[in-house]
């Protein structure tokens, strides 16, 4: 095997918060990853929209361009990093500069859950490495640790906080009390939403990041569209609220389940039990929860976003690639989704329910309400009346056993129909 030193360059596509991380990590641990890859890392070229926009590092401007085609077609760059964000125009450059015979590393989660396998087909075809490690929960290794660590385990569930953006909003909301307009333009100011934060308010954030865990923790070709998705913008003081009261905090939850062969992946506002690992993940932390048949339970903590968490994973990443050029072994299929997919119905998929209703504060409507429930074969938890001296009508606060989404959609239906249910004010999916 020929191992050259020659420096390795690269091409960066984006100097933005991440982009920004992945010049300072390169340039400080230099010497480090040097000696770990054999031979120096040069970020040859990097594109960004505005050339003249002031950057918190210093940047010789010879280096940047405003034209991606520039870094994409430079025949002297071996790896592309890309950190700009978007999807098709990005799709392009990727497979331009993947048949240019370019390895990749990206943190594009929107890009991976939409073009992965297209992307990754590609990658294989032209004997390119494509990594993208930062793009579920910054910070965490969490995509190698599916592919690598859990490789000899059948997994059953991964239960995600993995959008940073909206773990801020629910913590400050929940500790706090600080509204959901002001914590999100916070988050916003913080860096940690994207440039659309409905993205990360309306769970499709995590979607996409649980549309990338689901294909790996399953083997199985998942996507966006498998997943059910809710956000938090409907999530109140009062919600939480009741959540405290019951001993359960609300968290922004992906969860990918599996039993036998069928799965069911859905992102909501969820009532996690206050004594369950993920409940105390607070602030911009993500954790991603992982049940293996033979390992059981296992937790990965860390931060979800920001720059120099998420420049880590991204350097990472830079490094693999880098060894594996120096071992000649780019482009090996390291993922295969090669399970044949089969979702749940909503007959088959089933949780635990908080349901809070107004209802007429008269005789007989307890009865009527938990008859429907009888009906369905949904059985009870717990049914508490709350005194609410602002409330005319009687609060009823329901968490039920685990019951099928279909048995619940029906109660709902049901409930909304009844003269003396004055409104179903909020119903969760309840953990732990
Ligand atoms: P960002 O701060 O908005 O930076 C985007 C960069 O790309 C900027 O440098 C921008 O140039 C450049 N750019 C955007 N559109 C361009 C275009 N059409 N042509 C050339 N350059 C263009 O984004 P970011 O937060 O670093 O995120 C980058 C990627 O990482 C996204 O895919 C994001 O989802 C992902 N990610 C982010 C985080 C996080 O914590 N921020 C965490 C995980 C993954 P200018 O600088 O001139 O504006
Ligand atoms: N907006 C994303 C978040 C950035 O809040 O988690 C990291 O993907």
């Amino acid at each position: 095997m020929h191992v050259s030193n020659k420096p390795i360059k690269v091409g960066l596509l984006g100097l933005g918060t991440v982009g920004t991380g992945v010049v300072r990590i390169v340039d400080m641990h230099q010497e480090d990853l040097s000696g770990q890859v054999g031979s120096p890392i040069v970020i040859e070229k990097i594109s960004v929209k505005d050339r003249d926009k002031a950057r918190s590092i210093p940047i010789d401007p010879s280096r940047l361009t405003d034209d991606p085609w520039e870094v994409i077609h430079d025949p002297e760059i071996d790896v592309i990093v890309e950190v700009m964000g978007g999807v098709e125009q990005t799709r392009t450059y990727i497979l331009e500069a993947l048949a240019r015979g370019k390895h990749i590393v990206t943190a594009n989660k929107d890009l991976m859950a939409l073009y992965g396998t297209e992307i990754l087909a590609k990658a294989q075809e032209m004997k390119c490495d494509v990594f993208y490690e930062a793009s579920v929960a910054g910070g965490i290794p969490i995509i190698r640790t599916l592919i690598e660590g859990f490789s000899s385990d059948r997994i059953t569930k991964i239960m995600g906080i993995v959008n940073g953006t909206t773990n801020y909003m629910l913590t400050k909301m929940s500790k706090e009390g600080v509204s959901y307009e002001d914590v999100l333009t916070e988050a916003q100011q913080l860096g940690y939403a994207e440039s659309d934060p409905t993205s990360d308010v309306e769970g499709l954030d995590a979607a996409r990041k649980m549309t990338i865990l689901g294909t790996l923790g399953f083997r199985t070709n998942v996507e966006l569209a498998d997943v059910s998705v809710k956000g938090i913008s409907g999530v109140s003081q009062a919600d939480i609220a009741y959540a405290r009261n019951l001993g359960y905090v609300i968290k922004l939850l992906g969860i990918a389940d599996r039993e036998d062969d069928a799965i069911s992946i859905s992102v909501q506002p969820t009532m996690v039990k206050a004594s369950h690992p993920i409940a105390s993940v607070n602030g911009v932390f993500n954790a991603v929860y992982v049940h293996g048949e033979a390992v059981g339970e296992t937790m990965f903590y860390g931060a979800g976003a920001g720059e120099m968490p998420t420049a880590t994973s991204v350097v990472a990443d830079l490094v693999s690639v880098i060894k594996n050029l120096r071992l000649g072994v780019n482009g090996l299929k390291h993922i295969a989704p090669h399970k044949p997919k089969r979702l749940k119905n909503d007959a088959e998929i089933s949780f635990k329910n908080f349901i809070l209703l107004h209802v007429d504060d008269k005789a007989g409507v307890l009865a009527r309400i938990t008859q429907i429930f009888t009906e369905y074969e949904v059985s009870l938890a717990s049914v508490v009346q709350q005194p609410n001296e602002l409330n005319p009508n009687a609060e009823i606060v329901i968490v039920t056993h685990k019951a099928s989404k279909e048995s619940i959609d029906k109660v709902l239906r049901r409930f909304n129909e009844l003269e003396v249910v004055r409104r179903v004010v909020s119903v969760y999916r309840v953990e732990g």
